[in-house]
């Protein structure tokens, strides 16, 4: 198989390294227009092609149907890359968040299915872990009754992208470059993961708000314009737990001056399972009664595999390029992912509800 990567920066070497640990030798090549990015991708990965124009990499030879192209550039390049591998007759997946606004990744889509390619996004980094498929299997198993409330919190005091993460990459904090904060770098993974557990054919957001916490090192130097701490209350319906309306109690931060919080929790009328989404080390708890007491205990997760989240977009997509089963979100249900994610955005600003459907996911 041959991966042809636009961008060679931090997370182009991760997809370098899952390569590497698939079950077929692959040929990597790589475009970047800034030489000293190509430099230190070809110190980790001496084997690889480089190129400084991605147009060029992708024109040099005719397109083969396994070919994989993965988008790595910061969101703002993120269609032009998707143009360029689609139209070369490629199948594409692209980082997340996906695109800047709807109306790029309905262009995306329609790109696709006129090229007749898979196109797909790396949001999907967490689905398929071993501990969110056993939260999977709690809520299949209807241990938990009628499911009525997601508490789904994940806030830091201080990480956030281009500041105390990756400061190097200031792109982060430019609207213009990133299309927004912290809804945008994690948003992609929560709804990823909510929807996977959850599964609704729709999902209705009530209420939503963001915020920017200021401290003593905001930078100064750049434009820095993204919000760092945001959340929803949801209505998700028609999923999984009885079939009626779901309460999301959603929170994201990388910046707060509140308490730090990891907490992911489904209640039910019969128990509630409570587990950390984006640390396989951490256990799945499931609460129920027994006698009318509390009784806990840990759900086994079952035997880690060789690959890491880091690894995941591009083992899923691989295998939906080859026809297996595989959790990767593709084409309409990219697009319907990241519609939720913008529509966070909207519902802050504009104070309205939003409602958007679900396409069934195609395994
Ligand atoms: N860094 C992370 O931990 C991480 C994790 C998951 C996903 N992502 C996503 O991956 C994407 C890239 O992030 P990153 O952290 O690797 O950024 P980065 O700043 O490390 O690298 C981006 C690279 O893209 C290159 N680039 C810009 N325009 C280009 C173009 N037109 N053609 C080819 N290359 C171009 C830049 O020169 C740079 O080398 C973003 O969408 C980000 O949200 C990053």
């Amino acid at each position: 198989m041959r991966l042809f990567l636009i961008g060679a920066g931090v997370i182009a070497r991760t997809h370098a390294a899952a390569a590497a640990k698939l079950d077929e030798p692959v040929e990597l090549h790589v475009a970047d227009p800034a030489p000293a990015a190509l430099e230190s991708f070809r110190a980790a990965y001496p084997e690889a092609k480089t190129y400084g124009d991605a147009a060029e990499m992708l024109n040099k030879t005719p397109a083969l149907d396994d070919d994989i192209v993965i988008v790595a550039t910061p969101p703002f390049a993120h269609l032009d890359g998707v143009r360029l591998a689609l139209g070369s007759g490629r199948h594409t997946l692209c980082e997340k968040p996906l695109a800047m606004n709807v109306a790029q990744a309905e262009e995306m889509e329609r790109l696709a299915a006129e090229k007749g390619r898979l196109f797909g996004c790396c949001a999907v980094r967490y689905k398929g872990m071993l501990h969110n498929e056993a939260v999977k299997r709690v809520v299949a198993s209807g241990a938990l009754g009628d499911i009525y409330h997601v508490t789904f919190v994940n806030k830091w005091e201080r990480s956030r992208a281009g500041i105390e993460y990756q400061p190097q990459s200031r792109w982060f904090l430019n609207r213009e470059l990133s299309g927004g904060g912290i809804a945008m770098d994690w948003g992609p993974y929560d709804v990823a993961t909510l929807v996977d557990v959850l599964s609704p054919a729709s999902i209705d957001i009530v209420a939503a708000w963001a915020a920017k916490p200021e401290t003593a090192v905001d930078p100064r130097d750049v434009l820095y314009d993204v919000e760092h701490h945001i959340g929803a209350y949801f209505t998700f319906r028609g999923g999984v737990g009885g079939g009626g309306p779901i309460a999301v109690h959603y929170e994201r931060g990388t910046c707060t001056h509140g308490k730090e919080q990891f907490v992911a929790e489904i209640e039910g009328t019969r128990g509630a399972v409570r587990w950390t989404p984006y640390d396989s080390r951490q256990p799945v708890f499931l609460r129920t009664d027994r006698d009318g007491v509390v009784v806990e205990e840990t759900v086994d997760p079952g035997e880690r595999g060789p690959f890491t989240v880091m690894d995941l977009p591009l083992v899923h997509f691989s295998r939906r390029v080859r026809g297996l089963p595989s959790p990767a979100n593709v084409n309409r249900r990219a697009v319907d992912h990241f519609r939720v994610v913008r529509a966070l955005y909207d519902a802050a600003a504009s104070g309205e509800r939003r409602t958007i459907s679900m396409t069934p996911e195609e395994v």
